[in-house]
């Protein structure tokens, strides 16, 4: 997700715009960009990383007095994270940031190159600022150009422009993606894609709706609806702590990380899919050439979404595939031939145990490649190939979004060698990633799913353990769960392949022992039944999770009827994140700091 900011006023913009996108960074991003216009003149500044590579370049610029900006933290997905894809994007006379997807930017920029319009970068944003300056040359007045721009754009945006051709405004239009302003006493305004960079600056603000649009002057906010019409804009008070506003009414960020998901698998998505085929522009094809093996390495959450995507692999691209957690295979004296691609996965980046994993593998001659959430990270710093979930800053010390843009990214991944390697039909491909874009909506909360979790969560507070059962996928993803609960209720928990239950573990079976049992109905259903069974037969108290009734469950969790079974694996993990969320807020602890633990275990 892009972060937006934009400011009018005579109080330091250069200031105002690069503290609200340093607001902005925990929703993740690969490159950023200011655009500061003042006395009929343009100053801009790009920088490719984190935003003090941007402030490094901006540091000799000193703008006084009453000036008009804009800036943007950008994500890459059409076109790689460089200075020319980076906003603010220029046009002539004008400059343009941009949050969303514009679909029919193809189009747009073939009709404005035919006319003879030079595009600098790969990004669908610059053809907005294109088509504007093609319209104000033959409309004259700049807002009904815009006005014209605007509908002429398909796809959702969050949009700020600025021309100068009318020097004291900013051009403003919300579709989709967020965008608030702000104003104070002094009759500043400033504009940002969510509260927290407005703190400390604006008094009240307007929290636009799609279909909003309008233009902002040092005098007036002028506000506009779909239908065109006059709209008097609606003022609210903005919360009053920075935390509180970055954890957006959620009272945990793990919460407010859990409802992003939808979000941010979407994010992970983009620019990666195609209707028959998933493309991954950030990897040679020559990484997989004379690749007979695939060996993953990871530590906790991330072992579990490797253990998961080594059945996808296996299943989809026919490669053998394994999993090693990083603390044991380090010292294990491994025998390591250099035909296997060697993949890391971390959510941080710098886990010491998978880091040191990676150096032995480079150190082997092996080809590496990261899956990673934090770009620029020791890990992405050093492996061969890097592919970045797009999760945004995980807060939240038990990892919830990071693990489902990780498993996301696996899918597309075993399918993207499937295609490769010719060991999936096409038809199977397209199948499959008709399914995939399912997956943000498979992670949506249902409050009514959410309200019944709160409430059952009472009667899980107790007892003598829990187990987490399931069988191929739904055993890691079982691992995943018992993880989440151990990490922020402190209960003991163990995850298990429900197939092993007669080989020792049914001997705790007992009404204190609770078992969540994930039975997906279009993976191995009756083998689970049937392990589940064996459970609620000694008196186990069973949870069970699924589309299909199950009537020897104390409780019982639908899930929508889906037609894959990976979608029931997501649709389940909320479940499961959900659940040991609300079992650990009753027992009154630290969610999002949880005792003994730390976001990032940099140490052995
Ligand atoms: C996940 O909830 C835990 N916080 C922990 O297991 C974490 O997944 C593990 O430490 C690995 O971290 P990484 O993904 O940053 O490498």
């Amino acid at each position: 997700m892009c972060g937006i900011v934009g400011y009018i006023g005579s109080n330091n913009v250069k200031e105002v715009l690069l503290d609200g996108l340093k607001e902005l960074e925990y929703r993740g991003y690969d490159s950023a960009g200011i655009s500061v216009l003042q006395d009929e003149s343009f100053s801009v500044y790009k920088a490719v990383g984190k935003l003090k590579n941007l402030q490094h370049k901006a540091e000799d610029f000193k703008p006084e007095g009453f000036a008009v900006g804009i800036g943007h933290t950008r994500w890459a997905t059409h076109g790689k994270p460089t200075e020319l894809n980076a906003h603010p994007h220029l046009g002539e006379y004008s400059y343009v940031v941009h949050n969303g997807i514009i679909e029919n930017y193809q189009e747009l920029k073939k009709e404005l190159t035919a006319k003879g319009v030079k595009f600098l970068s790969q990004t669908d944003t610059e053809v907005i600022v294109h088509l504007f300056e093609q319209n104000l040359n033959s409309i004259e007045d700049a807002f009904e150009a815009f006005k014209l721009t605007l509908s002429q754009l398909q796809g959702a945006y969050a949009i700020l422009l600025v021309t100068k051709s009318e020097p004291d405004t900013i051009f403003f239009a919300k579709e989709g993606s967020p965008m608030i302003i702000g104003t104070d006493a002094l009759e500043q305004k400033f504009f940002a894609s969510s509260d927290t960079p407005l703190i400390g600056h604006a008094k009240d603000v307007i929290y636009l709706h799609d279909g909003e649009f309008g233009f902002v002057t040092p005098d007036a906010i002028a506000l506009f609806d779909s239908c065109h019409e006059a709209v008097r804009p609606q003022f609210s008070a903005l919360p009053e702590s920075k935390l509180s506003a970055q954890k957006e009414g959620f009272r945990f960020f793990m919460e407010k990380e859990i409802y992003e998901q939808t979000e941010v698998i979407a994010d992970t998505m983009l620019g990666r899919i195609q209707d028959n085929a998933i493309a991954f522009d950030e990897l040679d094809p020559s990484l997989f050439e004379g690749i007979n093996e695939v060996k993953f390495c990871a530590c906790g959450t991330s072992y579990h979404s490797a253990l998961a995507s080594t059945y996808l692999f296996e299943r989809h691209a026919k490669i053998r595939t394994s999993v090693e957690i990083a603390s044991e295979f380090r010292y294990k004296e491994p025998l390591m031939t250099t035909d296997t691609l060697f993949v890391v996965i971390s959510q941080s980046g710098e886990t010491a145990d998978t880091l040191e994993t990676l150096k032995m593998a480079k150190e082997a001659g092996l080809k590496t490649l990261v899956i990673c959430n934090v770009d620029n990270s020791s890990m992405v710093r050093l492996a061969d190939a890097t592919i970045l979930t797009r999760a945004g800053i995980e807060k939240g010390v038990a990892s919830t979004k990071a693990f489902a843009t990780q498993v996301t990214i696996f899918w597309m991944l075993s399918l993207y060698l499937a295609g490769e390697r010719k060991t999936l039909s096409t038809e199977n491909i397209t199948k499959q990633i008709a399914s995939l874009r399912e997956i943000p909506a498979s992670v949506a909360v249902n409050d009514d799913l959410h309200e019944r979790l709160k409430r059952l969560s009472k009667r899980y507070l107790h007892g003598h353990g829990f187990f987490f059962i399931g069988r191929d996928v739904f055993y890691p993803l079982a691992l995943e769960g018992a993880l989440k609960l151990k990490e922020i209720s402190y209960l003991h928990a163990e995850g298990y392949p429900s197939g092993e239950m007669k080989h020792g573990p049914i001997a705790l079976a007992d009404p204190e022992l609770f078992t969540i049992a994930l039975m997906p109905q279009h993976m191995l259903y009756d083998k689970t039944k049937s392990n589940v069974e064996e459970l609620s037969a000694r008196d186990s108290t069973i949870c069970a999770i699924s589309n299909l009734t199950f009537d020897k469950a104390d409780d019982f969790i639908p899930i929508a009827d889906r037609d894959h079974y990976m979608l029931e694996f997501f649709e389940m993990m909320v479940v499961l994140q959900l659940l040991s969320m609300e079992i650990a807020i009753r027992l009154g602890n630290d969610v999002d700091m949880p005792r003994n633990l730390a976001k990032s275990v940099t140490v052995e």
